[in-house]
């Protein structure tokens, strides 16, 4: 069995947020933005739109795409911060409904932004095991809604996507999972978190604050640590394969901020070229953007068969980690 993606697909929702838009409700500029994140605008849903719409388009694209009846579909897997409950029912029980994935089951899975990385990884185990032949892979966020608009450190880095992956036996011809390497940072939870809506801060009435309940950032923290996972993911990857970091074809970022991809760049002696990035579009979707990503390189024909990407994700947890793919 060669365990890999048969078909992608994005979907990111028509409002777009520029920095000039913005930096009218927040205290803010463009020229700040763009010089520390590299963002110049992000995508934004609208009040009744969840992260379960976004990930039903983009899993009704795959299926069609693949010419595969819902029926088919062994599991729906979705990897969200921004579900539309917390924390049940799991947003991938309504995408399986909302799909009509009728033999299917379903679960969410927690690893913030580096949720579609692991996400790639327990499919593939899934479907080695033999229990399931399926698998429907899907990264969806709507942060917009869990973030704090008054809070300028933060809400000029988010915005809203969904991209999501089939992940099957695809014959040595597929776009095959080589390997997969995932890790997580505990001791430095702290730094990135939405407090409230769990047991140890639950909900209202009995919360005090409501800004607990929208996303609170060390952001240098952050920074430190993303630039580390980057460079320790491949590090790491290419070591237990074999490759040289300059062999990859691509490497496909989490598109959380330019500054962070550079410097691990820099670290790396790599060519800034090697990291494909459309932050500049997106903003940070986390869990949607490696997916939303590789949807784009695709329909701009920059992946070709035979070609080796490395996927790297870093975020809530801290967690972080990476797969490698052979196109
Ligand atoms: N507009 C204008 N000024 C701002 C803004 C803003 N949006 N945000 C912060 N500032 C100000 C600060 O208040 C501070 O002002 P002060 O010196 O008067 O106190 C000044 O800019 C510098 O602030 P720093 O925090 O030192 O700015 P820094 O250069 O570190 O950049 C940033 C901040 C972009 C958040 C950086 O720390 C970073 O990239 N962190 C990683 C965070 C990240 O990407 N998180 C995404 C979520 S997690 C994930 O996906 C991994």
């Amino acid at each position: 069995m060669t365990i890999g993606i048969s078909e992608l697909s994005s979907y990111v929702p028509p409002r777009i947020l520029s920095n000039e838009e913005l930096s009218k409700q927040v205290d803010t500029s463009d020229e700040w933005i763009q010089s520390h994140t590299g963002i110049r605008e992000r995508r934004i849903s609208d009040d009744g739109t969840f992260a379960s719409d976004l990930a039903i388009v983009a899993g009704s694209e795959v299926l069609k795409r693949r010419g595969l009846d819902p029926g088919d579909v062994d599991l729906v897997l979705v990897a969200t911060s921004s579900p539309d409950y917390n924390p049940f029912p799991s947003t991938a029980s309504l995408v399986q409904e909302g799909l009509g994935c009728k033999n299917a089951g379903a679960f969410d899975l927690q690893a913030g932004c580096s949720g579609f990385v692991y996400g790639l990884e327990s499919a593939k185990g899934m479907v080695a095991g033999g229990s399931m032949k399926r698998i429907l892979v899907i990264g969806s966020e709507v942060l917009s809604k869990i973030t704090n608009w008054k809070d300028r450190n933060t809400c000029v880095l988010f915005g809203d996507g969904a991209g999501a992956a089939l992940v099957e036996d695809t014959g040595p011809e597929g776009h095959v999972i080589l390997d997969s390497w995932l890790k997580s940072k505990g001791s430095d939870a702290g730094a990135l978190t939405r407090e409230a809506g769990g047991t140890r801060v639950p909900g209202a009435p009995e919360s005090p604050d409501p800004r607990k309940f929208t996303i609170s950032m060390n952001g240098k923290k952050v920074y430190l640590f993303a630039v580390d996972a980057i460079v320790r993911t491949i590090k790491a990857l290419c070591e237990r394969n074999g490759n040289a970091p300059e062999e990859l074809d691509w490497i496909v970022p989490h598109q959380a901020n330019a500054r962070i991809i550079e410097a691990a760049a820099a670290r790396l002696k790599l060519p800034i070229e090697k990291f494909f990035m459309n932050l500049d579009r997106f903003a940070n979707t986390s869990a949607a953007s490696i997916p939303i990503a590789l949807e784009e390189m695709r329909e701009r024909s920059l992946l070709s068969p035979g070609q080796t990407l490395l996927t790297v994700g870093f975020g809530a947890g801290l967690s972080y980690g990476g797969n490698l793919i052979r196109w």
